[in-house]
């Protein structure tokens, strides 16, 4: 089936795009030309951001979504085709940091990682995949994962295996979808200025100052760093490029020197 409409009437689902890294490339996505559904468990903190867009001229809409619950991302995707009539782009934000010694973790806190990051990334790229082969024109779908998928990080075993569980899913749908022109990539931030980051210098487990140092270019990363990587991904001058992890990084990964 060819594409029956234009660019501009294309539709994004972003996940966790009430705030921070998600909610940064839902306004780059809108600026490209998409129309944004916010898909974020925090009902909200969805709306807020789906104003802010349309207060802007974009157009937005909001559905309430557990990434957890595959149900629930199935619904995400019909609130999707039910308000705007198409799903051209999945973009999986969704996320939570909760670091601690591995000797301690939980149980719980252990599974409820996997369950956000790595099983809800799944469950969205499913529901979306979906929704693309039957659309018949394909589309791109992007995952947000991490330095960590690549370089471990102490205290954050849960984390990392998510993060690199999610940069080989990319790959293995990548190659399942291609058939359907569905490009599944991920984008994988280094440390980024949010909310998740401001709650971890704020509970003395990161210091800005170190991490800077850390980075070959000298700063943490914006949240319109890692949006930027994610709207060229997203684009027709990526529209060969999948199964590949792009890490928006400052050179952090290239870095093994002292
Ligand atoms: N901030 C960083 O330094 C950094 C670095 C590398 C990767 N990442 C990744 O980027 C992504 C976004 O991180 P961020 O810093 O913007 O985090 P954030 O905490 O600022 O935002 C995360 C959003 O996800 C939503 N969310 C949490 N659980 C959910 C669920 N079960 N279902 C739906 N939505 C849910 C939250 O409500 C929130 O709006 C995450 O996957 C994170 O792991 C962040």
């Amino acid at each position: 089936m060819t594409e029956p409409i234009k660019q501009s009437e294309k539709v994004a689902v972003i996940t966790g795009a009430g705030q921070g890294i998600g909610k940064a490339i839902a306004f780059h996505l809108a600026a490209d030309g998409y129309t944004i559904v916010i898909a974020d468990i925090r009902e909200e903190v969805a709306r807020a951001t789906a104003a802010e867009l349309e207060k802007q001229g974009f157009r937005a809409g909001v559905v309430r979504t557990d990434v957890t619950d595959p149900d629930s991302c199935e619904n995400m995707i019909k609130g999707a085709v039910d308000q705007f009539g198409r799903v051209d782009t999945m973009v999986n934000s969704a996320g939570i940091s909760k670091p601690g010694p591995s000797l301690d973790v939980l149980p719980a806190d252990w599974q409820r990682m996997l369950n956000i990051q790595l099983n809800g990334t799944f469950y969205c790229c499913q529901s979306a995949g979906r929704q693309m082969v039957k659309q018949g024109w394909g589309g791109a779908i992007v995952n947000i994962t991490s330095v960590t998928a690549q370089a471990a990080f102490p205290q954050r075993a849960s984390y990392c295996t998510a993060k690199a569980g999610v940069d080989m899913l990319t790959k293995v749908l990548a190659i399942e979808w291609a058939q359907y022109k569905i490009r599944v990539n991920a984008v994988g931030p280094s440390h980024t200025e949010t909310e998740m980051t401001k709650t971890l210098v704020a509970q003395g487990l990161y210091d800005v100052e170190t991490v800077s140092k850390r980075i070959p270019m000298g700063r943490m990363a914006s949240v319109d760093d890692i949006a930027n990587g994610v709207s060229f991904l997203c684009s027709e001058k990526a529209g060969f490029i999948t199964g590949q992890a792009l890490y928006v990084d400052g050179g952090y990964l290239a870095y093994g020197y002292f």
